[in-house]
């Protein structure tokens, strides 16, 4: 029997974004995009605008606004140290330069609940959404977008202070860029290249400005979340070119993005979901195993990442993992594989510090709406949200408690 015992400090705990659980968000601009009035859309001039997305709107989500206090006491269960969640910018800056003190005390409840429940808290700021006023100015194309991010951050450093352990700035700004600026699928719906960029960019000056705004207040550590996918040539192609566009794909996920603002970012949240093989130019996953929503389930592949990314030599957490699995057929397994590639990733060097599953309960899952099923905790949405854990919360559970695998 071969077995792994992680280090001493190691954090286990789940992660969420305040979007896809609190409900709620009415000034932010995904719920003025999902309750708009669709049947509009039929007169809109092109057809790239008329989009069925989202398939729901996310109402009152998980309401983890109020029931938090359940949910902490998940994770207790699940034996965590640790959590990972967000702040909803619209409900603390719902209007520019005004700040909604009620809002800011409701976030120093949950986190000092947390707190109460041993739970070190990590903290995003920007999680896909934004306020509608934000929205209204261009939102991230906008060059001053970067001077508004950072005063919402200070404001929150200066509320929130040492109840937040780690300030995450911005959850998977090239995800976001991507879906929102390339392919439009996500509000505002844009498809076009140089915004993407731009956006990118705006990004990486917004999270340079909020880490000085931070640090300004408190020297607690600052990073970014991006979402790491392993690119791989195919074992069975034979063209040069693919082993091109694989270092370039690499490259754009990762220098391009994380050198520029390397200075400034004390360690670095990777969410792991895709490996994508590539033959003839074109993917090419086995699609041996899959999530409910297609997704090749590789976890050799979070290994493959974390070896990549230890040049930067920060301490790398794992701040996103995790599968749509209805039927939880798959989920332990794939927890137990990945424990096993982070394993790899340690004895060969990697300062790999702590592990955040995605996600504790169900939740609103963006476009797809709620049908995707990431939760160690099931939520029933036709009986008051009920939560019951599934069996792999157990499994996870095990894992957290002993700080150790075996296989
Ligand atoms: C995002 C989450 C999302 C998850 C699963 C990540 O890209 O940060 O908000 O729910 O993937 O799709």
């Amino acid at each position: 029997m071969a077995q792994f015992t992680f280090p001493k400090d190691f954090l286990w705990g789940t992660a969420s974004a305040a979007y896809q659980v609190e409900g709620n968000n009415k000034n932010s601009d995904w719920w003025l995009w999902e309750n708009r009035d669709k049947k509009k859309d039929k007169f809109l001039l092109f057809k790239k605008f008329k989009s069925k997305w989202p398939l729901e709107c996310s109402n009152n989500a998980c309401d983890f606004y109020n029931k938090y206090e359940e949910d902490f006491d998940l994770s207790l269960q699940c034996n965590n140290n640790a959590i990972r969640l967000g702040l909803e910018w619209s409900r603390i800056e719902p209007d520019e330069n005004n700040f909604n003190q009620g809002e800011i005390e409701h976030y120093k409840k949950v986190l000092n609940s947390a707190r109460k429940n041993g739970l070190k808290t990590f903290v995003t700021l920007h999680h896909f959404t934004n306020p509608i006023w934000f929205a209204k100015k261009g939102g991230w194309v906008n060059p001053k977008s970067a001077g508004y991010f950072a005063k919402y951050s200070q404001k929150c450093a200066i509320e929130l202070g040492d109840l937040i352990d780690v300030y995450l700035t911005i959850n998977e700004p090239q995800v976001y860029s991507g879906v929102a600026y390339l392919n439009g699928r996500w509000p505002p719906q844009r498809n076009n290249p140089l915004e993407a960029l731009i956006v990118q960019i705006n990004f990486m000056r917004a999270h340079l400005k909020a880490y000085d705004a931070i640090k300004k207040v408190i020297n607690s550590p600052v990073g970014i979340v991006q979402n790491l996918v392993c690119w791989e040539v195919d074992p069975t192609s034979k063209f040069f070119f693919d082993k091109l566009i694989v270092k370039l794909l690499l490259f754009l996920n990762t220098d391009f993005f994380i050198k520029p603002i390397i200075k400034k970012l004390d360690l670095i949240g990777v969410n792991y979901y895709f490996t994508n093989r590539i033959k003839n130019l074109k993917p090419k996953n086995p699609n041996d195993i899959t999530s409910d929503l297609g997704w090749w389930l590789y976890p050799k592949g979070l290994e493959n990442i974390l070896i990549n990314i230890k040049k930067y030599k920060l301490p790398i957490y794992i701040t996103e993992h995790g599968l749509a699995d209805s039927r939880d057929k798959n989920r332990s397994w794939y927890i137990n594989e990945s424990m096993w590639s982070m394993a790899h990733a340690l004895e060969k060097g990697v300062d790999l510090k702590g592990y955040f599953h995605w996600a504790l309960t169900d939740n609103y899952e963006w476009a797809e709406g709620f049908w995707p099923r990431f939760g160690l905790v099931e939520i029933d949405y036709k009986d008051n949200l009920k939560r019951t854990p599934r069996g792999s919360f157990y499994e996870y559970a095990n894992i957290c408690k002993n700080n150790t695998i075996t296989r």
